[in-house]
Order: structure tokens, then sequence, then C-alpha cells
């Protein structure tokens, strides 16, 4: 290329928009595998519920979040960056996708970078964190010193405030990484930070990558070391940071057991998971995220977990996994589970995951061969841009 030519591309490069549009490149789909009852009916149902979003979307021109409760559940959520436009441009994309792909399937979600679409027979707009939720490495990397740790500090501050701002959205740039963090309107501070953590340990250990994005059902997170956002759009994290007693993030952050730095809390309890499971052997074969009928999730504290596997003793090991040990723990209500010890990246994190309930010994083959999929997953996934669907 000639030099002349060269700079020109690097200047239009240089002067093209930060960011524009409405980022409809697709992160994550799921459908429910249960089509509703009387799918013709539903379908009309679902279509009459999109239009009646859409048209409160469109209502309102600073509208980023809108939810619907009848004929069907739904509810739709903007990156807050977006314009208007763009927001509902988002939308049409993800209502056309979940209608010609997903319907009539009782539930379905998609997650775009712009914008996330979910619609259930049942209300769900208290949920955060999802079994399924994931983080997606981009495929670059950036080698420039004190990059991950700047990403690090980033996502961790933006995970702490963002529950703590009105609206639960955050956008900012700090030590040139950008990154956001949002969480679904209808959810309460708690569950807001308890998804945020999850979400800031499926990416912390992407970097050298240079961008990555989480997904769950209540919240997102993104950085990347360019520009997605429009640069006038980011907010002071400082004065979200230190208001307020570390409980208030919930039962995620502030689990600091041995003083050994910041020790990261997942929980997740999937009840009833077991009986459809053995009715549906290939229920497993499913969506990520797509346990559309699945109970909320509960929160439980780090200490609950240690004691009900009596301080992750061998005794009560079941399995190793790749990916994390996993141990049969008996809870206070005396219901068994299984609880997943993640070790992430760093020494001094640890991630714990409630996988389920645990039915006899027929319920306890099938949830380890269950979990041994979910490794395999979570492993092809970790450093992935998209996901297949
Ligand atoms: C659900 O409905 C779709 C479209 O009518 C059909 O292709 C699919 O097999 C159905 N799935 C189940 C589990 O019944
Ligand atoms: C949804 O409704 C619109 C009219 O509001 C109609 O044009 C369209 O065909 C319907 N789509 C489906 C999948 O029923
Ligand atoms: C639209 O907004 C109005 C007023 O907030 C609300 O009553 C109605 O249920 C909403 N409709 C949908 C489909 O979201
Ligand atoms: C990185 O991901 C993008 C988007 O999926 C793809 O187009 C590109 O080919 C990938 N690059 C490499 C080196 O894998
Ligand atoms: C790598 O990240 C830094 C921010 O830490 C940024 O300033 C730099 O432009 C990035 N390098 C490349 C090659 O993108
Ligand atoms: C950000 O800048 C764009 C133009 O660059 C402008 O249209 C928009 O109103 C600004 N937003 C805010 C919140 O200042």
């Amino acid at each position: 290329m000639e030099p002349i030519t060269f700079l020109a591309v690097l200047l239009a490069l240089l002067q093209s928009p930060v960011t524009a549009g409405p980022q409809t490149n697709l992160l994550n789909r799921g459908c429910s595998q249960y089509n509703a009852s009387n799918p013709s009916s539903f379908v009309a149902d679902l279509n009459a519920t999109f239009s009646g979003l859409r048209s409160n979307l469109s209502a309102s021109h600073s509208a980023v979040f809108a939810t619907a409760s009848r004929p069907v559940y739904a509810l739709f959520q903007c990156r807050d960056y977006l314009s208007s436009s763009d927001c509902l441009a988002c939308f049409s994309t993800a209502a056309a996708l979940l209608l010609s792909s997903c319907a009539p399937a009782n539930g379905a979600r998609v997650i775009y970078d712009g914008c996330m679409l979910r619609y259930e027979s049942a209300a769900f707009f208290d949920q955060g964190s999802l079994i399924g939720n994931v983080g997606l490495c981009g495929n670059r990397t950036n080698r420039t010193a004190g990059f991950a740790a700047d990403v690090d500090g980033l996502m961790m501050d933006l995970s702490v405030a963002t529950p703590r701002i009105s609206g639960y959205f955050a956008a900012a740039v700090r030590d040139g990484v950008y990154g956001v963090a949002q969480c679904v309107e209808s959810v309460t501070e708690e569950t807001c930070g308890s998804c945020l953590a999850v979400a800031y340990g499926n990416i912390n250990g992407c970097p050298p990558n240079a961008e990555a994005r989480a997904v769950d059902a209540g919240c997102f997170m993104r950085y990347s070391d360019e520009a997605f956002f429009p640069t006038n759009q980011t907010v002071d994290l400082a004065p979200f940071l230190n208001s307020g007693s570390s409980s208030k993030t919930g039962a995620i952050i502030g689990g600091v057991v041995g003083g050994v730095g910041v020790l990261l809390l997942l929980a997740l309890a999937i009840l009833l998971w077991i009986k459809k499971f053995r009715k549906s052997p290939n229920r497993r074969k499913g969506n990520i995220l797509g346990a559309t009928e699945l109970q909320g999730p509960k929160n439980f504290r780090y200490r609950d977990l240690k004691a009900a596997t009596e301080n992750f003793n061998d005794k009560n090991k079941l399995g190793e996994g790749g990916f994390g040990d996993v141990y049969k723990g008996t809870l206070k209500n005396g219901t068994i589970v299984a609880v997943k010890r993640l070790a992430i990246t760093k020494a001094s994190r640890v991630q714990v995951q409630i996988v389920g309930p645990l039915i006899g010994n027929k319920g306890l083959i099938s949830l380890l061969a269950w979990l041994e999929d979910l490794h395999i997953y979570i492993r092809s996934s970790m450093c992935v841009s998209y996901i297949e669907i």
C-alpha cells in the first residue's frame, strides 16, 4: 500500500464515529424445549405482546427498558448508550428472530451487543443470574503491560457501582479500557450485584484478550480496548464505590474468607431440575440459558456452603472435573446439593456454584453426567467470540 493511501485509511479509521447502529451482533440465543399448549394462539399472543412493547418503547424517546405481562410475559432492554432509533431497530431484530426461530416455544431469549429480549409464559422479571451464564472472550489479544490489571480494576468497580446507580447502567473509560455493566431494571439492587459479580467472574480471566462480554439472564458486562459506546456517556464511578456497607452488594462480593483478597461466590439453586431431567434425558443438550422454566436463583453465603460440605472435605467429593471439583453438601434445611468449586484463573479467587439438588443415587449419576457436559461446554466456549446456535 502506498504510504499516502495508508495514511488516508488510517485517518479514516481514526475519524470514524465511535459507535453507531443497533449493534445486533448476536451473542446468545436460547429457546425453551417446550412448546406452548396452543401453538397458533400463542404465536398470535406473542406477536401482540411484541407490538405492545414496541409501541411503549417508541412512545418514550428515552426508554431503554420495557416489560409486558399480557398476554405473554416479556422483557426488553437496550444498552443505555443506544439512540432511541437504534434501540427500536435492535428490538425489531430481536422480536423477528424470536418469532421466526423460537415460537411456539413457551419461552426464549436473545442477547445482542445492543439489546436483549426475553419472553416466558410465567413471570421472570426478578431473575438475575441463571445457569448457562457465560463469558465470551474475544479472539484478539492486547499485550500492553498492565492491560489485564486495568481491565480487572475497571470491571470490578463497574460490578460494585452499577447496582447503586439509578437505572442499573454504567459506562466508564479508564487507562484506555472501555467497559459497561447493566442489569435489567426489574431486579433488586442485591440481585443486580450478585448477577454482576457472576458476570465479572466470567470475564476476568479473559485478558490478554482485548475484549470480552459476559451474558446472563439479568445482567450484561463488556470491556474492550476500543471504544464501543460514545465516550460522552460515561459516568464517574467513584461516588458509588464506597457508599454503604459491603453487605449492600449482597451475598456475593464481601465473602471475605481468610483474607486472601477478593472471593467470588456464585450460587445457583436449580429446583425441579432432576425431576425434569430424568423425564427427558435430552434436555441436557438444551440451549445455554435455556432453562427457562426453572425457578429463580437462590444465593448462599460462602460460609454456609463451606459448612454444608464440611469445609470442602475430601470425603464429600463427588467428582473432579477439568473445571473444578464437585462436593456433596447438606444445607441447613436438609436439602442435599452438589456444590461445584471452580478454580478460576487467579489463585486468590474461588468461585462456588450450587449445581442442583440431588435425589437418590440415580439423580446423582444423572447430575454428574450433566455436570460433565457443563464442564465441556464451558471449556469449549470460554474463548470464542460467538456462541453457535
Ligand atoms: C414445537 O413446534 C415446532 C413448530 O411447530 C415443531 O417443529 C417442534 O417439533 C415442536 N417441538 C416440540 C418439542 O413439540
Ligand atoms: C404479527 O402481526 C403483524 C401485524 O401486527 C403481522 O403483519 C405479522 O404477520 C404477524 N406475525 C406473525 C408471526 O404472526
Ligand atoms: C405499556 O405501558 C403502559 C403504561 O405504562 C402499561 O399500562 C402497558 O401495560 C404497557 N404495555 C405493554 C405491552 O408493555
Ligand atoms: C475473530 O473473530 C471474528 C468474528 O467472529 C472472525 O471474523 C475472525 O476471523 C476471527 N479471527 C481469528 C484470527 O480467529
Ligand atoms: C491495548 O490496550 C491499551 C489500553 O490498555 C490501548 O491503549 C492500546 O491501544 C491497545 N493496543 C492495541 C494494539 O489495540
Ligand atoms: C454525546 O455526543 C453526541 C454527538 O457526538 C450527542 O449527539 C449526544 O447528545 C451527546 N450525549 C450526551 C449525553 O451528552
